[in-house]
């Protein structure tokens, strides 16, 4: 049976970084093309009991009438989201994120998907390290369940809530003949099990450079280029004057206030290598060509004007759908996502703090992706020249700072 419809089931005690890999996942399944949606069974929960407060007592399952409610609550969450999923055509992924952690409860899911085409995929997230443990429960508590409680009461509640879970927690084994990836100790080890489709290989690949303490990204376009002074796109011109001092000025931010950077990404073009310059000898550049420009096929070197009088029906069409527009003999932006894929891995997984200098259309993805911008506005992103943004990873997302480091009247 061949599926374009797949579930991702989360499995793992409380604290374990469930909704962190859901969020993150659903994330880069949008960002790649996919209708990704994630459906959470605690927050149908906190709806169900209009946000009062459920203490630990509520997830002990001796407490049977309260195991009840917990696995109706989950099934009633799963056929929100296969109705979901049987209403959205093409690929879709969704995101199932509860603890499922006995095998009955998984039994009652696998169950009910049985009578649907929709593929199956578990990602049990196994963690025994206190300091990440600890930075969960961090996060924890300030979740909806615990807003306005004191610390060491909402610490003492939910871990009393993990150890009436880990009593009865049965980790996921082969014997369940369900494809899955066990995630331990997040990046440190995996075990995988009948990933038997290019997603789930795929999704396990991004799953398995998830880092919780990602480094900083600085991203720049290049100085002005000579191309940006004509109006013309693509292209592969030097610097002008004012590009020329604002990769100066940029050198000199980083050397002043942003001192932590490792590594310095530009593009193979003249003008990103160009800016990297006054960098040369204290940093390590690396040129790569998936960061060059979008490419223009036969539009290359023309000014936006030029291309509505000479070929009016790119204009158009380009206009229609600039996301999937492809330039005749050229690129797409989703072309552009497609040769970032590997490098987002990068970034996701490295600690170290990374700068990025490369160009508009390359910015605009890179930061559709961090900042979760819907896909369709992604084309329309703002990145004026001369700016430095900053993101920085907290919590399930990231925040931005923007800088802009060439004011018109500072140019000479
Ligand atoms: O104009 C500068 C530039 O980097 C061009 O080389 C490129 O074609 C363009 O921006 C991308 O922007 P848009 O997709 O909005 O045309």
């Amino acid at each position: 049976m061949s599926h374009n419809k797949l579930i991702v089931i989360l499995v793992g005690l409380p604290a374990r970084g469930k909704s962190f890999i859901s969020k993150k996942l659903n994330r880069y399944s949008t960002w790649v093309g996919y209708n990704s949606k994630v459906f959470n069974v605690g927050n149908y929960r906190r709806e169900f009991f209009k946000n009062t407060f459920n203490d630990n007592k509520f997830f002990d399952s001796n407490n049977s009438e309260a195991k009840n409610l917990r696995d109706k609550f989950a099934m009633d969450v799963l056929e929100e989201l296969i109705k979901w999923m049987n209403t959205i055509t093409g690929n879709v992924v969704s995101i199932f994120d509860a603890t499922n952690t006995t095998k009955l409860r998984r039994s009652m899911l696998i169950k009910r998907l049985s009578k649907e085409n929709i593929d199956i995929m578990f990602v049990e997230s196994i963690c025994d390290k206190k300091n990440i443990i600890e930075k969960n429960l961090e996060m924890k508590l300030t979740n909806d369940d615990y807003v306005q409680m004191p610390a060491s009461v909402a610490l003492d509640d939910f871990k009393k809530r993990i150890s009436h879970y880990k009593r009865v927690y049965q980790t996921i084994d082969d014997d369940e003949d369900n494809s899955y990836i066990k995630i331990i100790n997040v990046q440190k080890s995996f075990h995988v099990f009948k990933i038997n489709s290019a997603l789930k290989l795929e999704l396990c690949n991004f799953l398995m450079n998830l880092n919780i303490n990602s480094g900083k990204i600085y991203l720049s376009r290049h100085g002005e280029s000579m191309d940006n002074v004509n109006g013309t796109i693509g292209g592969n011109s030097v610097l002008s004057r004012m590009g020329k001092q604002y990769s100066l000025k940029l050198f000199t931010h980083i050397h002043n206030d942003d001192n932590d950077i490792n590594t310095i990404y530009t593009s193979t073009l003249k003008r990103t290598i160009e800016t990297s310059k006054p960098f040369s000898k204290k940093y390590n550049i690396i040129n790569k060509k998936f960061l060059d420009e979008i490419n223009a096929g036969i539009c290359d070197g023309m000014t936006y004007d030029q291309i509505k009088i000479i070929y009016p029906d790119i204009s158009k069409d380009r206009k229609k759908d600039k996301l999937n527009y492809r330039y005749p003999y050229g690129e797409s932006y989703t072309d552009i996502i497609e040769r970032l894929k590997y490098f987002i891995l990068d970034l996701e997984r490295t600690e170290e703090c990374t700068m990025i200098i490369t160009h508009t259309a390359v910015l605009r993805c890179l930061l559709g992706y961090f900042l979760d911008i819907p896909l369709k506005d992604i084309a329309y992103i703002d990145v004026p020249l001369h700016r430095i943004i900053k993101l920085e990873s907290v919590a399930n997302h990231y925040e931005k700072t923007e800088i802009n480091l060439l004011k018109k009247k500072e140019i000479n």
